[in-house]
């Protein structure tokens, strides 16, 4: 049988994505399994939820860079040597808030995933869920949705691997959409893991 894909999940708050890998590992829907968190944020509850599933646990501040008056390459680097030892199959960013340059994805190219809880295209950066509810308000769209895509330099876009409309209706309210939005979110998230698993096993040797 094929070992379990390696997972380095990163993240920056509550973690509900990593809980949606974390289970779809222990419950055999995803053969993987998740060999290390990282955060940003030291009061991530997503740290709480990896330790709970007894997954190593690395803290990582951009703080202490800025205040030598390091830039953002020397995170990055510093970033990609501590995960490397790893050997992660793939890096899975779930709800991570930090822009990563070309220092950290040329080390792992090709094996790093964004989830981002818009269509291609459609709102990158930050409160995308908001900014489409918003939209939808104004009548300028009738339907979001969100995606996992290869990462690149360029924000919230890249190679879409999978992705899934999240409808909006008029008796909406943000909390019932973001709801609706983070069910899909954590359905296309092991789906997209898995189908970047399969590509990756098939250029094997
Ligand atoms: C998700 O909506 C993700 O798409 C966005 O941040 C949120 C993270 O949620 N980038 P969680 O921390 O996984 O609960």
């Amino acid at each position: 049988m094929e070992p379990r894909g390696r997972l380095v999940v990163m993240i920056s708050g509550f973690g509900s994505n990593l809980q949606a890998i974390l289970d779809a590992c222990r419950e055999g829907r995803l053969w993987a399994e998740v060999v290390l968190v990282v955060s940003n944020r030291r009061d991530a509850y997503g740290l709480i939820r990896a330790a709970r599933a007894g997954v190593p646990t690395l803290y990582f501040p951009l703080r202490p860079y800025r205040e030598r008056g390091l830039d953002r390459i020397a995170y990055d680097q510093d970033l990609a040597d501590q995960i490397a030892p790893y050997r992660p199959d793939l890096i899975v960013l779930a709800g991570w808030m930090h822009i990563l340059s070309s220092a950290f994805l040329d080390r792992f190219p090709g094996r790093v995933i964004n989830l981002h809880p818009a269509l291609p295209g459609m709102f990158p950066g930050r409160d995308a869920i908001r900014r489409a509810f918003e939209a939808y308000r104004r009548g300028e769209i009738s339907c979001s949705g969100c995606m996992v895509h290869y990462v690149t330099p360029e924000v919230d876009a890249g190679p879409v691997l999978v992705q899934a409309e999240v409808p909006l209706y008029p008796e909406d309210t943000l909390e019932r959409f973001e709801a609706r939005m983070h069910e899909a979110e954590h359905r296309i998230l092991v789906e997209g893991i898995r189908r970047a698993l399969e590509r990756l096993r098939s250029c094997e040797p």
